[in-house]
């Protein structure tokens, strides 16, 4: 009798594992892993079938595995993405090679350190400051429409540093505020709601902020959330541009 489709050898998928276990004094290496292919799997429940089923030590972030977290970030054959977007489907049957996302400091195996990041998110106070302060009992800052759509766009980052990664400036200059915290930034300046936007304009509008952007653009390509980030630095580049004008031809005048 013939072999019955269920006897056939599962399809699997070959993964490149970047390890990295500084406290037993390791150097960084890669290990090799076949894992079960389906159609349905992400990179992300590549590693976890790694994590569960061959060798529990290897450690990364995730949380969600819907794309609203923004932990699962890391280079896939060499593109930063978020793993839980990932399908191995685009990849079968090549080797699926995964690395912590470029430029950032590793912890152990595929989680990075933000520190950096969470500071640059400080610098620029990417939280509302609200224009007016007034007792609750007067009830919700209102918008209109109009106002949210200003904004809309870069408040949905999640804060994966895939533009990060991708981008070749922060890549030779670490002190450059980079694409994330600046779109943070405009989305507070947009707000109508904020007062802010003096406050964070010597961060953005210095050496390691807007003008260091070389506007290459690739932050927006692999953002996967469509905030367009280079799209954010670009405007405040022209807010700086205006306001200096303004200063120079009205130098009495209020911005
Ligand atoms: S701008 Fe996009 S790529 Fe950058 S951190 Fe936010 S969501 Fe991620
Ligand atoms: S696990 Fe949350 S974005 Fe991927």
């Amino acid at each position: 009798m013939a072999a019955s489709e269920t006897d056939q050898p599962e399809a699997t998928i070959p993964l490149e594992v970047f390890r990295y276990r500084p406290e037993q004094g390791d150097e960084p290496t890669f290990e090799h892993y076949d894992v079960p292919y389906r159609e349905d799997w992400v990179v992300l429940d590549a590693l976890n079938h790694v994590k569960d089923q061959i060798d529990g030590t290897l450690s990364y972030r995730w949380s969600c595995r819907m794309g609203v977290c923004g932990s699962c970030g890391m280079m896939v054959n060499g593109e930063p993405k978020l793993t839980c977007a990932a399908f191995l489907r685009d990849y079968y049957p090549e080797v699926i090679r995964v690395e912590p996302l470029n430029y950032f400091p590793v912890i152990r195996d595929l989680v990075i350190n933000m520190d950096d990041f969470l500071h640059k998110l400080t610098e620029v106070k990417a939280w509302l400051v609200p224009k007016e302060e007034k007792p609750v009992s007067q009830g919700e800052y209102l918008q209109t429409p109009a106002e949210l759509a200003h904004y809309k766009q870069f408040s949905m980052c999640i804060n994966c540093m895939l533009c990060y990664s991708a981008c070749p400036v922060y890549g030779q200059h670490p002190e450059f505020l980079g694409p994330a915290a600046i779109a943070l930034a405009q989305r507070y300046n947009l707000d109508s709601r904020d007062g802010a936007a003096d406050a964070r304009a010597d961060v953005i509008f210095s050496d390691e902020g807007i003008w260091d952007c070389t506007f290459v653009g690739d932050c927006t390509r692999v953002c996967p959330k469509n905030v367009d980030p280079a799209g954010a630095i670009q405007q405040a580049k022209v807010a700086a541009t205006k306001d200096w004008y303004r200063s120079v031809l009205v130098p009495w005048g209020n911005k």
